[in-house]
């Protein structure tokens, strides 16, 4: 045990970290939480542009290097496995944040949009993982076990207004997996657990704060009044990651301020 208890506990200092979909929002969000606690971090997206700005901004905190690439096919899952395998042995914190959403009326929605959504935010988590398995039977022991986070969403929990079935279908699936994979895995020392986002502020959720009137009425419908912060989802990935949260796997925990809980 070191010296310092906190760092013993919460610490994930001198971790390999991947976190996909790291260049914007909630992936952002979450990797600069694991720069700035001294991981060892990696970003992924498609963009290189979006990987260069995010890299350049998190490397002002500590640690981060930016692979573009697209994890919404095998081949591309693969290929960053590779490249994170030439640059590290070990990989100590998987975060399969990546993803994307699709609304349509439930009378017309495509199934380009159910591919779209499924490949990226169900068969991604899953391929890549399998693709960083050595890296990451590598990093795990029963002291130290390597932590995968899937990131989710409530939308998963609980209907919303928004008519997103290839999404909601593809992160309940994706809950469902991480159990699975917690239970396969667990003999590896790698645990599995899921993180539910409610709302953050992001791409994805722009439509919600398109203008200042519009965010003031969503946002009093939240049931704590506010977004999720960086803190919100960096610190329950770095609880997750650390030996404070070693003795959870296979679960799944909404980030939410209440909202599937206390509504
Ligand atoms: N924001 C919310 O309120 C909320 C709520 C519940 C759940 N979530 C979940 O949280 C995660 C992050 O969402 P967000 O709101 O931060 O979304 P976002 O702002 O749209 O960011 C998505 C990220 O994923 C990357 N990405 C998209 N397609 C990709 C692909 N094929 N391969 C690799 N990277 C790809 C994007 O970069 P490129 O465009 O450069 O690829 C970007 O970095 C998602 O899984 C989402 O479902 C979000």
């Amino acid at each position: 045990m070191t010296e310092n208890f906190y760092e013993h506990l919460f610490g994930v200092r001198d971790k390999v970290a991947l976190v996909t979909g790291g260049t914007r929002g909630i992936g952002l969000m979450i990797a600069e939480g694991l720069v700035r606690c001294g991981a060892d971090v990696y970003i992924s997206s498609r963009k290189t542009d979006a990987c260069a700005q995010a890299e350049a901004t998190l490397s002002r905190y500590g640690r981060c290097t930016a692979i573009p690439g697209d994890v919404g096919h095998v081949a591309g899952c693969r290929k960053l496995a590779a490249e994170i395998a030439q640059r590290s042995d070990k990989l100590h914190i998987l975060v399969n944040n990546a993803g994307l959403t699709w609304g349509a009326d439930i009378d017309e929605f495509p199934e380009k949009a159910w591919d779209k959504v499924m490949n990226l935010d169900a068969k991604g988590p899953f391929f890549l993982t399998q693709a960083l398995l050595p890296q990451l039977r590598a990093a795990a022991s029963p002291e130290v076990r390597a932590s995968i986070v899937n990131v989710s969403s409530t939308n998963a929990i609980r209907p919303s207004g928004l008519q997103n079935y290839s999404y909601v279908a593809a992160k309940a699936g994706l809950q469902g997996l991480s159990t699975q994979m917690a239970r396969d895995l667990n003999s590896d020392n790698i645990n599995v657990n899921v993180l539910a986002p409610g709302p953050f502020k992001s791409k994805m959720t722009a439509p919600l704060y398109a203008n200042a009137d519009i965010e003031k009425q969503v946002v009093e419908g939240f049931t704590m009044g506010r977004w999720g912060a960086m803190e919100d989802a960096a610190g329950l990935t770095v609880f997750l990651s650390s030996k404070a949260g070693t003795f959870l796997t296979g679960v799944v925990i909404p980030c939410d301020g209440g909202a599937t809980t206390i509504g």
